[in-house]
């Protein structure tokens, strides 16, 4: 499978960008970065070294889970936890034609990309034929937004149930802490629907339940109490945002029927070329230098993901997390905002044309299309004048929407980058994912701070708690 490529070269522009010997001059520090990531970090993860106070906490056992989960998996293929994600989706979609996962910010966001970018649009509109009966998915616990919960509570109230006459829906409920408010009362109320649903058997209760979680913790404990027969662990050691490749983002993943199997390894062709490839050639190292680069030296405190496909939106959504959690830190960050194209051009596009110069864009274009190209057609009367256009098919269109975009900020010395992902599949998603979580970690330490823990999160939930009257 190919690997994802990074072309930074139209950042390369005098005055307002960079010059290639400013990334040159910082490929010392990153092979040195590298070395820090990939070795000393595990060393002192695996408390072989000590780890320093300005290195705590240090999540960063993400770099070889996903090599761990397989090789787990190569050896034993039903008792490892991919087997048992695996036969547990499997009994899902045996049985159920709904699930809502709840979880909020890294417990929520990961699978939700997987899902639009993985599956066909318009999943949830689909019969179960065409979902080749995989469940329909539905994301809650990821706000307190009463009108949310009602409908979808309400939905799930009008399904017909299943022939056994118990509801056809389940909940996967993650959380790393356990005891996180918007998820954990979330899940009081789906599963008190659930149980009404299910006429207070506990049985069919528990067997529609499948909770991801730490091994400690208050939805560890409830999920006891309960009797789930699978609880599947946030590792210790990897940090809520940095957990899409555990069972966090897998279990939705393999609910939906994507090959996780392809997922991991999509990560791990990443994880290897970031250990392997040279710094001139590390589309990780790279990709980390320029927009650090750019923030530093030149003051693009915005950072764009310009994805060109609807499939990717929540794909920049989720590195909009990933970065402004990561960095976000001692008043340094670069500001994340995601657009998505053509239909931000719309939009937002004035201003990144010709607003202030504080903005780098990274583009993300995808290579390979999963359908067939569509042709904007012709009329005999041509009423709209598009019949010059007639044989031209949307992905020419998106071609000449990228290019003319990028020359049109080029000509205006705005610099921008481009990534190529080989398609919206499970292992262009993996090779990505990891790519940005190693190149933020790189960053953090360029900047000189931590990119694990996210302290600026907790004073809203000291006020919030207060305020609703705990301790
Ligand atoms: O990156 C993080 O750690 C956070 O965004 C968490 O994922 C988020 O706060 C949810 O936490 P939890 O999984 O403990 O419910």
């Amino acid at each position: 499978m190919p690997l994802l490529r990074f072309d930074p070269s139209a950042a390369f522009i005098p005055t307002t960008g960079l010059e290639p010997a400013d990334v040159q001059a910082l490929e010392p520090m990153l092979d040195k970065l590298r070395q820090e990531v990939i070795d000393i970090d595990m060393q002192m993860l695996a408390g072989k070294l000590p780890t320093p106070a300005d290195k705590q906490p240090l999540d960063a056992a993400f770099t070889s889970m996903p090599e761990r989960l397989l090789a787990e998996y190569e050896s034993n293929r039903r008792g490892s936890e991919l087997g048992r994600i695996l036969a547990e989706a499997k009994r899902f979609q045996e049985s159920l034609d709904r699930v809502v996962v709840l979880g909020i910010g890294g417990s929520y966001m990961g699978a939700r990309a997987l899902l639009e970018a993985c599956c066909q649009p318009y999943w949830n509109e689909l019969s179960r034929g065409a979902r080749g009966s995989r469940p329909r998915m539905y994301f809650e616990g990821n706000n307190v937004d009463n009108d949310a919960s009602q409908g979808l509570l309400r939905l799930l109230a009008s399904e017909s149930a299943s022939s056994s006459g118990k509801p056809n829906w389940g909940i996967v409920v993650i959380s790393k802490s356990g005891g996180t408010l918007e998820t954990a009362a979330a899940f009081r109320q789906f599963l008190a629907a659930l149980e009404a649903a299910c006429g207070g058997d506990a049985d069919s209760v528990r067997s529609r339940v499948i909770p991801v979680t730490g091994d400690s913790g208050k939805l560890f404990n409830f999920a006891k109490e309960l009797g789930c027969a699978e609880i599947f662990p946030v590792p210790d050691g990897v940090g809520g945002r940095f957990s899409v490749l555990s069972a966090v983002g897998l279990l939705p993943a393999a609910l939906l029927g994507l090959n996780i199997i392809e997922l991991l390894q999509g990560a791990v062709a990443m994880t290897q070329h970031f250990r392997q490839a040279p710094p001139s050639e590390n589309v990780v190292l790279r990709y980390a230098a320029v927009n650090h680069l750019m923030e530093t030296k030149r003051g693009a405190v915005v950072r764009l993901l310009s994805v060109w496909s609807k499939a990717l939106e929540s794909a920049g959504l989720w590195y909009d997390q990933l970065l402004a959690e990561s960095l976000g830190k001692q008043h340094k960050g670069a500001m994340p905002l995601t657009t998505l194209n053509t239909r931000d051009l719309h939009s937002r596009h004035q201003q990144h044309q010709e607003g202030r110069r504080d903005k780098l864009i990274n583009n993300l274009i995808v290579e390979n299309y999963r359908d067939d190209p569509l042709a904007i057609g012709r009329r005999a009367t041509d009423p709209d004048g598009l019949n010059d256009l007639a044989d031209k098919t949307l992905p020419e269109v998106m071609h000449a929407a990228i290019q003319g975009t990028n020359q049109a900020l080029r000509d205006d010395n705005r610099p921008t980058t481009n990534i190529y992902l080989p398609r919206t599949d499970e292992h262009s998603l993996g090779q990505f994912f990891q790519m940005m979580m190693l190149a933020t970690v790189v960053e953090g330490r360029l900047l000189g701070l931590n990119p694990y823990g996210q302290p600026g999160v907790e004073a809203y939930k000291k006020n919030m708690n207060r305020l609703l009257g705990r301790k």
